[in-house]
């Protein structure tokens, strides 16, 4: 067993070893970069998956065979409990819990790499800090940022699931003075960063002070974190959701640094890279600016949130909605996070491929922001194998609906608002909409008159050509089918 121990070792430290090891990390990295671009589009989806897949056991495979003996224990231990918990809540997790899920995941990127800055801390700390020099204090400024990105996404991200999961209300937290505090925190963490790191490259006497000044800023990043998130309000959220994931790919960028790993260092580059542009594209879609968004809505203050009624509404049974669809010639769907909910795919897709029969042009028009995740409506529809060719971006049918003769908003609410349009003071004010409303007939799916996730009244439900056809969107859609049959 030693002899084998040492052979082991000998032949892990040989430069041909290692070089195996890098070339694994390159493919690795090579498959990352092919998976991403499998991803954008829905048709190569499933090979950006199986190149992700590739990768992610490449890159563990090399990790286990580059690490000691000793450790490959620990790391096996660790990947089993990980997998058991992983495959667990993979099976169980609903498409509508999906984004609490990505959160959550995030929130532990956030968490591992303050443990690892505080582990790569002891390192040096305990190896004497004391040769000083270059080499420690690049050492030292990774690992006070890595734990400050760390703390931001760890806190930032819980507050996110909470919002997400609707146990923290989704409305903007807005404290007297909120952006003076945020540059407070930021601040002092510069100076306490200046302290860290005159201290921290002479530790032969203690490393006392450098672990107050690391623990100090790490309270701060951790109630940085909670106040950023909680401070940007409902609509706003998906550009939280994308820019957690893009400081996940930071956090890990960072550990990469610390743990002189190549491999994570690429892989949080491509992930923090990503979720910026991912970003500034939800930016773009809802009109907003990047910056005004992370400081928590600037301008925003004492924006009007309305849920009253405004009006007389007119209403629809599912045996009426179906008799107006036989008569239309021209159909869009317009789907949001109630047909997440209700789970109203499937019977969507029926009475899609229904209309399509009798030769009705029928469409679906996806927002930007629809559901609560990037892609979730795409997502949605694909499960229930709707043609690909009849989904379309905002863009691609806004102008379209003049034309359309009939409309079904199936539970979405914010993103076909017109005050978005018309109401100067509506906090979606300026985020581009489906203009469903110019078509000649809309039919609202929902099981109330209560606003969407921004808390905003909806002035569509009382417009002359709308119909509210109240119930969960499922059982709603499946009367419907009954009644075109
Ligand atoms: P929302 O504005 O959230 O409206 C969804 C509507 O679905 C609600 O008004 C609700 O009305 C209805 N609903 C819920 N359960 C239902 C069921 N079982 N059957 C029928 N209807 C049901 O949806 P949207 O238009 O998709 O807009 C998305 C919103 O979420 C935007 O404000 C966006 O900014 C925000 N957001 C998006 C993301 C991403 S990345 N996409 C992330 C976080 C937040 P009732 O209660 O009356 O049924």
């Amino acid at each position: 067993m030693l002899l084998y121990g040492l052979i082991t070792v000998a032949y892990k430290e040989s430069a041909m070893f290692q070089g195996l090891i890098t070339v694994a990390y390159i493919i690795a990295a090579i498959l990352f970069i092919l998976s991403l671009a499998g991803l954008s589009k829905q048709e190569s989806a499933k090979k950006g998956n199986i190149f992700g897949i590739t990768g992610m056991a490449l890159a563990l495979v090399a990790t286990l065979a580059s690490a000691d003996l000793s450790a490959i224990v620990y790391i096996l231990v660790a990947m089993v409990v990980g997998a058991l918990i992983g495959s667990r809540l993979a099976v169980k997790v609903e498409m509508t819990g999906m984004p609490e899920l990505v959160a959550c995941l995030h929130s532990f990127v956030g968490l591992a790499a303050v443990l690892v800055g505080y582990n790569s801390f002891f390192k040096v700390a305990f190896a004497g800090g004391a040769h000083g020099g270059e080499s420690v204090t690049i050492e030292l400024v990774e690992i006070f940022l890595g734990v400050f990105i760390g703390a931001i996404t760890f806190t930032g991200s819980i507050v996110a699931f909470g919002k997400l999961r609707g146990s923290i209300s989704s409305n903007a937290l807005s404290l007297p003075g909120k952006h003076w505090w945020n540059l407070l925190a930021i601040v002092a963490s510069v100076v306490l960063m200046g302290f860290f790191i005159s201290e921290g490259g002479s530790m032969a006497n203690g490393f006392q002070n450098p672990l107050i000044y690391l623990g100090i800023m790490t309270v701060i990043a951790f109630i940085l974190g909670i106040h950023m998130v909680s401070s940007i309000g409902g609509a706003d959220m998906p550009v939280v959701i994308s820019m957690l994931n893009s400081y996940s790919g930071w956090a890990t960028a960072a550990a990469g640094f610390m743990l002189s790993n190549d491999l994570l260092i690429v892989t949080g580059a491509l992930v923090g890279s990503s979720g910026a542009i991912l970003s500034y594209i939800m930016c773009k879609a809802m009109n907003r600016s990047f910056i005004s968004v992370i400081a928590g809505g600037f301008g925003n203050e004492g924006a009007a949130v309305s849920t009253e009624e405004e009006g007389e509404y007119r209403e629809m049974n599912p045996e009426e909605v179906a008799e107006t669809l036989k008569q239309s010639d021209s159909v869009v769907i317009v789907p949001g996070y109630g047909m997440a909910v209700a789970q109203a795919q499937y019977p969507v897709a029926d009475i899609t491929r229904k209309l399509k029969e009798k030769g009705v042009n029928v469409r679906f028009a996806i927002h930007p922001v629809a559901g609560r995740l990037p892609g979730h409506m795409n997502v949605l529809l694909a499960e229930a194998k709707v043609p690909y060719d009849i989904v379309l971006e905002m863009d691609e049918i806004n102008e379209d609906f003049p034309g359309t003769d009939t409309v079904l908003v199936i539970g979405a609410n914010d993103t076909v608002n017109p005050s978005a349009q018309d109401d100067p003071s509506s906090p979606i004010a300026g985020m581009p909409v489906l203009e469903v409303w110019k078509a000649s007939t809309v039919v609202i799916f929902k099981r109330s008159m209560n606003a969407g996730y921004a808390g905003v009244g909806n002035p569509l439900f009382y417009k002359e050509n709308s119909y509210m056809c109240f119930g969960d969107a499922k059982a709603t859609v499946d009367k419907i089918l009954l009644a075109m049959q």
